[in-house]
């Protein structure tokens, strides 16, 4: 289990963090507003594994996701690929910022892990 403060840490910092969950990477991202409705806005029906983005999180402008790669289970890269949100460089997959598989090989989208506010600022993870 980890506790997370939100509210020391600058956006850059959370979204290049990496903390282990269970033996695997945690992301963390402060999203911002254009993230948050471009994603919202995204067509399911364009998707490969159909998930709409306020379905993966508690609070919009923070994705907390485990930095598996869902095809052979390498570690993304945050920030990168063709829809600015992930990138695995091991085969090519392409995460948007809601961690859904937005191009192949991966099959499935990033995991959400189990977490929950406490406050506004400190979530705890795992
Ligand atoms: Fe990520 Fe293959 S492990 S694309």
């Amino acid at each position: 289990t980890h506790f997370i403060s939100t509210m020391s840490a600058s956006a850059d910092v959370l979204a290049l963090s990496k903390i282990e969950v269970k033996g695997k990477p945690l992301f963390v991202r402060h999203r911002t507003q254009k993230e948050i409705e471009q994603e919202a806005a995204v067509n399911l029906a364009e998707l490969r594994d159909p998930q709409h983005d306020l379905d993966r999180v508690k609070k919009p402008k923070w994705m907390i996701l485990i930095g598996v790669c869902t095809h052979l289970g390498c570690v993304p890269i945050a920030n990168a690929g063709d829809f600015s949100g992930y990138y695995c460089p091991c085969h090519g997959s392409h995460y948007d910022s809601s961690g859904r598989i937005r191009k192949s090989p991966a099959p499935l989208n990033l995991e959400v892990p189990f977490y929950d506010f406490l406050e506004d600022d400190l979530v705890v993870v795992g």
